[in-house]
């Protein structure tokens, strides 16, 4: 049997600053998800450095980081059975220009002139990695 389970999503600065955020969301419950919390944020240094706690060391991480507080982002709190890998599913992989066609990647990103990956979306991508994102984005309710 399959139990309930909850990812958090963000969408992020390129998908709310292009006014993508409905489209994409309404491809969510299109898919059969519910929206269980939704909340638009202004992301902080410490709150990013959390949530992206593995690739803070990394090369690309100040890029991310600039991304990602360029504007605001709405994180979402998504349930459905088996919903961690059929978010990451119809988001498609994480380089926009090679995302399969009909994700929401694929469909609605691109590359851009810098190096900085600007792929729309983020989703967890385990079940410890869900628990550990909501706790991030929504501490209320962890
Ligand atoms: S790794 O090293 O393979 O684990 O990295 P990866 O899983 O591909 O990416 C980790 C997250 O960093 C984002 N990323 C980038 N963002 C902007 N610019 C560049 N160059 C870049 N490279 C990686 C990638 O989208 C992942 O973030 P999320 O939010 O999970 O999509």
């Amino acid at each position: 049997m399959n139990e309930l389970t909850r990812t958090l999503i963000l969408i992020k600065p390129d998908g709310y600053s292009r006014g993508l955020t409905g489209t994409i969301l309404q491809r969510i419950e299109a898919k059969g998800y519910t929206l269980k919390a939704l909340s638009v944020v202004n992301a902080s240094e410490e709150q990013l450095a959390s949530h992206y706690a593995e690739h803070v060391n990394k090369p690309f991480y100040p890029g991310v980081r600039d991304y990602m507080m360029s504007g605001p982002i709405v994180a979402v709190i998504v349930e459905g059975y088996r919903v961690i890998e059929g978010m990451r599913s119809i988001m498609g992989a994480t380089d926009p220009t090679t995302a399969a066609p009909g994700s929401i990647r694929g469909d609605l990103a691109c590359a851009s002139s810098d190096d900085t990956i600007r792929n729309l979306i983020h989703g967890s991508d385990s079940l410890e990695s869900a628990t550990r994102e909501i706790a991030i984005w929504f501490p209320e309710l962890a």
